[in-house]
């Protein structure tokens, strides 16, 4: 499977990819995972893409298309990939496209995820990922937030810089400005598909699965 997971901030993208990568052993090709170990190994991209992410801005088009390309070569990206956080504006999406025809890759879908304002800011304030592991929480999985260690490898919980709600809230601008635009571009695929990101967690998988799964059992 192809797909592009498409939303704003916190409403489950990265909980969803992670889901289908279980069931599809697909490479998670996670643009913000990608910043953010860059800025952890102080690479002259991670020290260029702070600037950018520390404020919730995006990082321009021209480093994020470079860094898809490059993620794109590799053998696994050739056969299967979600994913997520890209593209972000419609110059990525139209570079995306471009890639895609000299690679020869089609896509099996682009599953936007609906989601409500005031949902999403609770939903990041009450985020907590695990440093080892990278599996994503929110508080009311942890005790409320008295669990401290990640439940699965006990690594060490963190809260994202940018989940601070200050930074949230210009996120969100940003998404509605640079990224929302991006519905009217993808809705004239018949591979476009939009489910609504307020539901629990495995129904919203199942709905993407449903989706994915129509034309393969409809003979
Ligand atoms: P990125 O890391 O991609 O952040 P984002 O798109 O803002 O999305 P998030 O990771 O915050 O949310 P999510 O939708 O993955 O939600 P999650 O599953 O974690 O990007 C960060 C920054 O990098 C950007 O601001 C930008 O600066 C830069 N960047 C990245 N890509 C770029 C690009 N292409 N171009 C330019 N700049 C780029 O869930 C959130 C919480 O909700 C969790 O606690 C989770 O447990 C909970 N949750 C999830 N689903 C549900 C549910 N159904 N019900 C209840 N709770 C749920």
């Amino acid at each position: 499977m192809r797909i592009v997971l498409f939303g704003p901030p916190g409403v489950g993208k990265g909980t969803q990819a992670k889901l289908l990568v279980e069931e599809f052993h697909s490479l998670h090709i996670s643009t913000g995972d990608l910043l953010r170990e860059a800025v952890k190994n102080k690479s002259t991209l991670g020290l260029e893409a702070k600037k950018y992410m520390d404020g919730g801005n995006l990082v321009p088009d021209e480093i994020m298309i470079g860094l898809l390309e490059e993620v794109l070569q590799s053998d696994q990206a050739k056969c299967n990939f979600i994913l997520d956080g890209f593209p972000r504006t419609v110059a990525q999406a139209r570079a995306l496209d471009a890639m895609f025809e000299r690679m020869n890759i089609t896509l099996d879908g682009v599953i936007s995820l609906r989601s409500d304002h005031d949902e999403v800011i609770r939903r990041l304030s009450n985020r907590r990922i695990c440093k080892a592991c990278g599996r994503i929480y929110s508080l009311s999985q942890l005790d409320g937030g008295s669990q401290k260690q990640c439940r699965v490898c006990g690594g060490e919980l963190y809260q994202r810089e940018d989940d601070k709600p200050e930074t949230v809230k210009h996120r969100l601008e940003v998404y509605l400005e640079q990224t929302k635009p991006l519905k009217e571009f993808y809705r004239r695929s018949n591979r476009f598909h939009q489910i609504d990101g307020m539901k629990q967690i495995g129904y919203v998988h199942k709905q993407i699965l449903d989706f994915l799964y129509k034309d393969r059992t409809e003979i």
